[in-house]
């Protein structure tokens, strides 16, 4: 088993209107020191898909079916005790907003200490010391002084780097990270991702990174899974998704890229939105947007509209779509044939 097993996760937030499913049939795993990038537009899912890796769901939000099989454990069975200690030592969390993390009263070194000290029992002085090393890991300047400032005299990018210091605090194995580089400048955005990707990579840590830059998506994961209304509709390695999507939407996704526009025309936008949970289109939910529901010979293929894709496995991906299914169908020569 990989050391992150996620098989057909179902998230459903409790509305006075009745439920909506946030998440469903989201399965992917996920090897020791692997990245793995998940992607897709605003509303998609991925934030949720974030918490619920960490059973941190709040209400109304339950995990309503599936499995999350941490070295070998089922998360959405832990006891609350159990889950604290995955929490703290093994699985760590980068937010968009350093200050969901960081807490403004205490100096930078004073929440560092209290973090380790919950979770090992070693004195103070120990835990400065472990402190300061992870503050020279993120190659902040002056280490030692930041320890005690505040986090509202450091800028954007050094109140990132110390949210790395923490989430590498207890030495976890995986870091999920939520668009931790989106409030940022764009120069100090890729400063902060290479970090990232250096010490992830150098302390053999798993990375699993939301972000809706396919960019860095691609120089930084090694699979990827790309999310539309809840689910995920194409996963796989990410040179082979980017190179060759088949998804159209994940085709959509990669033409709306600023680079894959011709110089001077606009850039090849998606047209429309993507729908919200509680009021999904009949049959695939991405149908009324995708140009491949009519057939090249003018022909309408109904399954787009009536009914929910499954999965199909095509080269080293699995894609959620009927036209990527017919066209397998069509190549697959049939067993007469063969003999
Ligand atoms: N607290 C909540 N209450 C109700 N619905 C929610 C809540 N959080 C998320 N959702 C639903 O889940 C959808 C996906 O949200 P999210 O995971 O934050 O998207 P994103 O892909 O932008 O991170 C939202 O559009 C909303 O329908
Ligand atoms: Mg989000």
């Amino acid at each position: 088993m990989a050391l992150l097993d996620v098989n057909h996760l179902d998230v459903r937030f409790a509305l006075r209107r009745g439920d909506v499913q946030a998440l469903r049939d989201v399965s992917f795993s996920l090897e020791r020191g692997e990245r793995l990038g998940i992607v897709g537009e605003s509303g998609a899912g991925k934030s949720v898909a974030a918490f619920s890796l960490l059973n941190l769901i709040a209400k109304p939000g339950y995990i309503a079916g599936g499995s999350i099989h941490f070295d070998g454990r089922d998360l959405t069975r832990m006891s609350d005790r159990a889950l604290r200690h995955v929490r703290g030592h093994r699985m760590s969390m980068i937010f968009q907003d350093p200050m969901m993390t960081l807490n403004p009263v205490l100096s930078i070194g004073d929440q560092m200490v209290e973090c380790l000290k919950a979770h090992r029992r070693i004195s103070t002085r120990e835990a400065r010391a472990i402190a300061l090393r992870k503050l020279e890991q993120v190659q902040i300047p002056s280490p030692a002084a930041r320890l005690d400032q505040y986090p509202h005299e450091l800028s954007g990018g050094m109140r990132q780097r110390v949210i790395i210091a923490i989430a590498l605090l207890l030495d976890p194995d995986i870091i999920i990270a939520d668009e931790p580089t989106t409030a940022l400048d764009v120069t100090i955005q890729a400063e902060i991702m290479a970090l990232l990707l250096e010490l992830c990579e150098k302390h053999n840590v798993g990375l699993i990174l939301i972000t809706h830059d396919l960019g860095v998506v691609s120089q930084v994961t090694q699979r990827m899974l790309v999310m539309y209304a809840g689910r995920v509709i194409e996963q796989g390695p990410t040179r082979e998704i980017i190179n060759a999507p088949q998804h159209p939407y994940t085709q959509g996704l990669i033409n709306a890229l600023p680079q894959m526009a011709t110089p001077g025309s606009r850039l090849n936008q998606i047209p429309g939105s993507m729908p919200s949970l509680d009021n999904l289109p009949s049959g695939c939910a991405f149908h009324p947007r995708c140009g491949f529901v009519e057939r090249a010979d003018g022909t309408t293929r109904r399954a787009c509209i009536d009914e929910v894709p499954g999965f199909v496995t095509s080269g080293n991906c699995r894609v959620a779509c009927h036209m990527v299914a017919e066209m397998l169908d069509r190549e697959r020569i049939p067993a007469e044939e063969i003999r």
